[in-house]
């Protein structure tokens, strides 16, 4: 992305702005300083590396803090053994948590091989205050902790890692800032993720995105479009519209805008030729919403409708607010505007509580609703979350057998689901080189699905026409069609 304010042109020697983002950019420019220095200390370039352990939206985040890795001077690795490595971290389930601690043992080998080397945590997982204060205690090593409220600082706290002995911490409760015009890298460069809102308003018993990304503040649209109309001219062809819950998009604005409006606008921006969106929650989908991505030429036929759990009992103690009629009944509404859409969802089994018939009413609505895919979890116990206290947590052995039963359920169904589309020619975007096979390219179909195509890197970025010609249960193999 083009950069918005010359380094060259700072003076680091001057007080630091207060005004955002001049502030960050006056501290790139001193971060830069830093790194060339210790570069020709080294006698060789320094390389950074940020890794990534959650979702989307954690994965934008990281190509915001390699823009600014970028812009002090660091040469982008994947390697953790570069000078500077980031944990980008989640929090949503357990063994997220338990993957870092597992990594943090071999970052400290790594330091031990090279002293100049610095470790930095951030992400939702640093938001839980146990959490940093066991950093904090047993993991001394570690040379910077923020959280996800403050991320737009990072340049202002590399600054202090270099300047500080010991660990630097810096954690927000919450915030109400959203800071524009930073450097962003992205990891393609044909799409992109872009942020329209924050934070979750829904507390769902069992989940911890409310407590460590605060409260939901929706983008003004106008930073919004700015935003997607600089990806366009920068040669971004689809863009994720990335939200926690975006059907509820801008209801705390000043001048107050619903989602499909905003999407209405999106549409209009020329070189954008795909618009994807997630999450979407249920219990806030309009007919508005459906009615715009119905008419629309650019909006994906995909929609991500997190379930949850098939039975309303099980429902309101997730306080999901809709039940099991409700949901496939908007399922119905979808399907009769767009019968060609695909579906798919997020399942947790195991809820405290989940009786067999529950389950049960799980398994009914997956069969009803026939997913392209679903992403099934076992429930997780999250610290501080009202589902933790419940009592009823079900036994171990009884939700791996469950979960066991619906994930074959969901495979079966979204293989029969793929099967229907095998001789349909439909246009991908070609995303990149297959990994297996390089005489193959492999791109997406408008619904998601992953289609895999004899071609070159000359087709990446670009929308081509394949007919499906065998499918492989959840992607295919197509060919090319030849136009005049
Ligand atoms: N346990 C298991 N799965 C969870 N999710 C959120 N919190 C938990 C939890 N405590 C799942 C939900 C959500 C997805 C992102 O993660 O299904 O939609
Ligand atoms: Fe968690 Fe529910 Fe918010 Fe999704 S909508 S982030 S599941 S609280």
């Amino acid at each position: 992305m083009v950069q918005e304010i010359d380094l060259d042109k700072i003076d680091i020697n001057a007080e630091p702005p207060t005004e955002e983002p001049a502030r960050q950019y006056y501290f790139m420019a001193k971060c830069r300083q830093y790194v060339r220095e210790e570069g020709e200390r080294l006698g060789r370039p320094l390389s950074a590396a940020v890794v990534n352990f959650g979702c989307q939206m954690n994965a934008r985040d990281s190509e915001k803090l390699n823009g600014i890795l970028d812009t002090v001077g660091y040469e982008l690795t994947n390697s953790e053994e570069a000078d500077f490595v980031i944990y980008n971290t989640c929090t949503v389930r357990e063994n997220a948590n338990n993957k870092v601690y597992g990594r943090l043992g071999y970052l400290n080998t790594c330091k031990k091989n090279n002293p100049h080397m610095k470790i930095a945590l951030c992400g939702c997982m640093m938001q839980e205050p146990d959490v940093v204060e066991k950093l904090r205690t047993s993991y001394r090593f570690i040379d910077l902790i923020f959280g996800t409220h403050n991320i737009y600082k990072f340049a202002e706290l590399l600054v202090a890692a270099f300047e500080q002995q010991g660990m630097v911490i810096d954690i927000w409760e919450d915030t109400q800032k959203i800071v524009e015009d930073l450097p962003v890298e992205r990891k393609f460069s044909f799409k992109s993720g872009v942020n329209i809102m924050f934070g979750c308003n829904n507390f769902c018993s069992y989940c911890i995105v409310p407590y460590v990304r605060g409260r939901e503040r929706s983008r003004d649209p106008k930073d919004i479009i700015r935003e997607i109309e600089k990806l366009a001219a920068d040669g971004v062809v689809e863009i994720m519209l990335l939200g926690q819950n975006v059907n509820s998009y801008g209801k705390n604005l000043d001048k107050p805008m619903t989602f499909a409006e905003l999407l209405k606008e999106i549409e209009k921006i020329e070189g954008i030729e795909r618009i994807r969106f997630m999450t979407s929650h249920p219990k806030d989908l309009s007919h508005e919403l459906i009615e715009v991505m119905a008419n629309s030429k650019k909006i994906c036929r995909h929609l991500h409708l997190p379930l949850q759990s098939g039975s309303t009992q099980v429902l309101e103690k997730m306080n999901r607010r809709y039940t099991k009629e409700q949901y496939l009944s908007l399922v119905e509404n979808i399907r009769e505007a767009m019968p060609d859409i695909a579906l798919t969802t997020d399942i947790i089994v195991g809820f405290p509580g989940e009786t067999e018939e529950d389950f049960e009413e799980t398994m009914d609505v997956v069969r009803k609703v026939g997913y392209d895919s679903a992403f099934t979890f076992i429930y997780s116990r999250r610290t501080g979350t009202p589902a933790a206290a419940m009592d009823n947590q079900v036994p171990e052995d009884v939700v791996k057998a469950r979960f066991d039963r619906l994930l074959k359920e969901v495979q079966t169904t979204a293989a029969r689901k793929a099967e229907q589309l095998t001789g349909q020619t439909q246009p991908i975007l070609v995303e990149e080189i297959n990994r297996q096979d390089a005489s193959l390219v492999s791109g997406r179909l408008s619904n998601n699905s992953v289609v895999h195509i004899p071609g070159d890197a000359s087709m990446i970025g670009k929308l081509v026409d394949v007919t499906l010609t065998e499918c492989k249960g959840f992607y295919y193999y197509g060919k090319p069609v030849l136009h005049e």
